[in-house]
């Protein structure tokens, strides 16, 4: 005991000090531990399974020691940023072959090791950034990363990149490179990568310092097929401009401005230097862009393959300037795509938008349009605009349905007007006959009309008001009315090419085959989150369903009846008696029936009523006040089988009743009372007799009602202690002969000696002596004194 007792306390203990030097995680789920933002400063211990991703990202790790992960040999992914590491042990990622992803950014790193990569041969994503290393370690720091495909390095601190840094990395795709402070770049650095599709560049600092240092670092990554991206600068002057030269001349056709800080001056600047450039896409997001220098030029920039151009989150605080913006409209003239994205658009001149007369896809979304601007962006439907195909006017301030306005663009195959606040549509409508696409949804409409064009192949209604969907549409192949108060499943002959339905998040409460059937061409349902009836029916068509459904199968979750609410339709199990109510009623039924027939042939089987009958007759005799000696009507009741009957009423009767002194006899037959019950009149004879006389014979074990007389006198044998049986026996019957049944004459028989009819007839006078002396009443009170065994046989 005492040993056991050391024991737990020991583990207790252990217990203990474990959980004190790792801390446990608790977020972790299946394959992955998301443990951050916890304020562990240690690495917790590793869960009993394989843990393949693990985020400590945010948390107040110091050091990463040789043992932190050996125990997570099969991680893919560990997150590690936003710590304050300044040490890692060098052979803390030894254990991690598999690791793909490996994420140290914004720490405080000072050195950096080219033993901790030694054997990560799986990584393909490094990220570094943020540190405050000055330079990437001692040299060939990636060597032996052969299958590296993005790398994100750099940050405030970084000074110099070297040539060998970069040996090794041939692979690479993408480079995240932070050298806002870099002031020295050994050319060719990487350019030893060979092209890359992403280069992200920010060099904040170094474009106002040192622009050979740039130009450098540009020649190095420049390529037809380089996406350049600059980030976190600010571009002020003209001058600053000057390294984009280097990407004019390398072919450079994607340029992004992301988080950038821009004068329209740097921003013509630039636009002239890439003049007749190779330059198709550009693109500026999250641009804070000042409007109030123009530069001294006042001719367009000559830009022929330009062929996006997006603009997405673009601050203008002096926006009231945009018509300095006019000056670039001939360059519009070539572009084919143009976004301007949640950028406080409200306006675009009629005059300007008819210079777009290459533009073929045409995004404005949340902007600030309205009825009247988007009317005069469209000049009023009178064209221009020609070549466009898609115009996406989502989420901004329009508040009716004019399809006036795109009638004559005959190209035009798909609108986007969601997320618009329009509340009702024009009975008819305008369209051109090439529209295909419309989006509607989230635009509050409450019902559809015709102005829906039939040329439609694809709708999306989903999130308004709408609670019936009829418009016959001939060539629809995919509809979206997700999220409406739609309670019956749309006709599916008014859509007969449809492969695509999603009606989500309805009203529906239950549909069938035969509601599907009607779609020649469904391919695919989404119909979830709907408050489904689970009738047998649907549950069975749920179980064995035909048509893919495209959403999850869980979603299908009944609503009602209360016994399955929650569960998945498919999941839900219905009692027998929801699913075949008539044939379980049936059943039930006939169950009854023989339960009944049962009972009712069991109760023949024994009697039963009879027995009930007799024993509330007796009950009922109980209580009446016993009849004194002096009342008895009768000497004897005899009891007797019908077929008996002959020598009662030729022996007995005339023996007993006419010779003195004459006896009276209770006989069935005549003394009855016609009409009353007869087991009535039996109790009734058998109480104001002063004996009760079976005639026993073969006949009378036959006959049932003899046997009942015997069953009450046996009754009241009991009842009254008192010998009032007497048993004649007409011939000679062996007691084993009697059926089981009568065992209650054979105990009768046993317990009392009885008459016999003599065969010999001198016995017959001594037969009568002993019957009348047995039957006789007693003139005195001590007459019930007399016993059959004292009967002189
Ligand atoms: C971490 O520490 C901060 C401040 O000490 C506290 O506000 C926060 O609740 C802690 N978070 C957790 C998960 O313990
Ligand atoms: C600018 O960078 C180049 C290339 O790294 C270097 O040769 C030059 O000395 C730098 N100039 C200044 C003023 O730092
Ligand atoms: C650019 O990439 C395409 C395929 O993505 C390739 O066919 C083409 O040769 C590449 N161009 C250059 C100059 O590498
Ligand atoms: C842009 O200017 C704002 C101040 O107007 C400044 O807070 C921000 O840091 C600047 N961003 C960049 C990328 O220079
Ligand atoms: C970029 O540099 C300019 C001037 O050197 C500075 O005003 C701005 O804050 C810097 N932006 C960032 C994001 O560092
Ligand atoms: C621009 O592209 C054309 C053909 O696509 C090519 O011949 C030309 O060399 C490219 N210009 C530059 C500067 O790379
Ligand atoms: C229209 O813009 C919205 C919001 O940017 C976007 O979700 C939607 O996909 C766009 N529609 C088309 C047809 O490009
Ligand atoms: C319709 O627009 C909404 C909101 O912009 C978007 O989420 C949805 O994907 C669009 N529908 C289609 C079919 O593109």
């Amino acid at each position: 005991m005492r040993i056991v007792t050391v024991l737990v306390f020991v583990l207790l203990l252990m217990h203990r000090s474990v959980s004190l030097s790792s801390p446990q995680c608790h977020s972790c789920e299946q394959t992955s531990c998301i443990c951050s933002r916890q304020n562990l400063t240690t690495v917790p211990a590793a869960p009993p399974k394989l843990i393949t991703e693990f985020d400590l990202s945010f948390n107040r790790l110091r050091e990463i020691t040789r043992n932190d992960f050996v125990a997570f040999t099969g991680l893919r992914s560990l997150i590690l940023n936003n710590n304050r590491i300044q040490k890692i042990q060098e052979q803390a990622f030894v254990p991690l072959t598999e690791l793909e992803k490996l994420d140290l950014s914004l720490n405080r790193l000072v050195t950096l090791s080219a033993r901790w990569f030694e054997n990560l041969l799986s990584l393909r994503h490094l990220n570094l950034l943020g540190n405050k290393y000055t330079m990437l370690g001692e040299g060939n720091l990636f060597q032996s990363l052969k299958r590296l495909k993005i790398l994100h390095f750099g940050g405030p601190s970084l000074q110099s990149v070297r040539k060998s840094d970069f040996s090794g990395l041939s692979g690479l795709e993408e480079v995240v490179f932070d050298g806002i402070n870099l002031q020295v770049y050994a050319e060719g650095s990487l350019k030893q990568i060979g092209p890359m599709k992403y280069v992200t560049l920010g060099l904040n600092g170094t474009f106002c310092r040192n622009k050979t240092l740039v130009g450098a670092i540009l020649s190095d990554v420049v390529h037809p097929n380089t996406t350049l991206t600059f980030t976190h600068t600010g571009f002020f002057s003209e001058d600053q401009m000057v390294p984009f030269e280097v990407a004019r001349n390398g072919g450079t056709t994607s340029i992004i401005f992301k988080n950038v800080n821009m004068t329209l001056e740097a921003c013509m600047a630039f636009l002239y230097l890439m003049s007749d450039s190779n330059l198709t896409i550009l693109v500026l997001e999250d641009v804070k862009f000042n409007l109030r220098h123009l530069g001294h030029r006042g001719y367009p920039p000559h830009m022929d393959r330009l062929e996006t151009l997006v603009l997405k989150n673009l601050d203008v605080p002096q926006f009231y300037r945009f018509p300095v913006l006019f000056i670039l409209a001939p360059l519009l003239n070539v572009v084919r795509r143009v976004s301007v994205l949640n950028s406080k658009l409200f306006l675009i001149p009629c005059k300007s938008s008819a210079d777009f007369s290459k533009l073929e896809h045409m995004d404005v979304s949340d902007n600030l349009l309205s009825d009247l601007t988007l009317s005069e962006m469209m000049c009023d439907g009178r064209g221009g605009l020609w070549s466009l195909q898609t115009i996406n006017i989502s989420r901004n301030h329009l508040r009716s349905i004019n399809s006036q306005l795109f009638t004559k663009l005959n190209k035009l195959k798909n609108i986007d007007m969601s997320g618009n606040v329009f509340h009702r549509m024009p009975e008819t409508c305008d369209w051109p006959p090439s529209l295909q696409f419309l989006n509607l949804s989230s635009t509050h409409l409450t019902k559809v009309s015709t102005c829906l064009p039939v040329s439609l192949r694809i709708l999306d209604l989903s999130d308004n008001a709408l609670t019936f969907f009829n418009v016959e549409l001939p060539f629809l192949t995919e509809l979206h009315i997700s999220g409406n108060k739609i309670s019956n499943f749309p006709d599916g002959d008014l859509y007969p090419l449809l492969a695509f339905l999603s009606i989500q998040n309805n009203d529906l409460q239950t549909f069938s085959s035969n509601n599907l059937n009607d779609y020649k061409n469904l391919k695919s349902l989404e119909a979830g989150a709907n408050p489904y009836v689970c009738s047998c029916d649907f549950v069975a068509f749920m179980t064995n369903y035909r048509v893919t459904f495209g959403d999850e199968f869980k979603s299908y979750v009944c609503d009602s009846p209360d016994a399955v609410r929650g569960k998945s339709a498919a999941e839900a199990r219905l009692s027998v008696f929801e699913c075949h109510t008539a044939l379980a009623f049936s059943l039930l039924c006939s169950g009854i029936l023989v339960v009944f027939l049962l009972v009712v042939g069991l109760c023949h089987k024994f009697s039963v009523v009879w027995y009930v009958k007799m024993t509330w007759a007796w009950l009922r005799a109980k209580r009446k006040p016993k009849l004194k000696k002096g009342d008895l009507e009768y000497d004897a009741f005899v009891s007797y089988s019908e077929s008996d009957s002959g020598w009662v009423e030729a022996h007995l009767v005339p023996q007993l009743e006419q010779t003195e002194p004459p006896l009276r006899l209770c006989l069935h037959k005549r003394d009855f009372v016609p009409g009353g019950w007869i087991l009535d009149n039996i109790m009734d004879a058998i109480e104001k007799s002063h004996r009760t006389l079976f005639v026993l014979s073969q006949n009378f074990v036959r006959s049932e009602w003899c046997k009942y007389e015997l069953d009450y006198t046996h009754f009241r044998l009991f009842d009254h202690n008192e010998d009032t049986v007497v048993l004649i026996l007409l011939e000679p019957i062996d007691k084993e002969t009697i059926p089981q049944k009568f065992c209650k004459l054979r105990r009768v028989m046993n317990s009392r000696t009885y008459l016999e009819w003599p065969d010999i007839d001198d016995q017959i006078p001594r037969f009568w002596r002993s019957l009348r002396t047995a039957i006789k009443r007693p003139n005195t009170d001590n007459g019930n004194c007399l016993q059959f065994d004292n009967v002189d046989f």
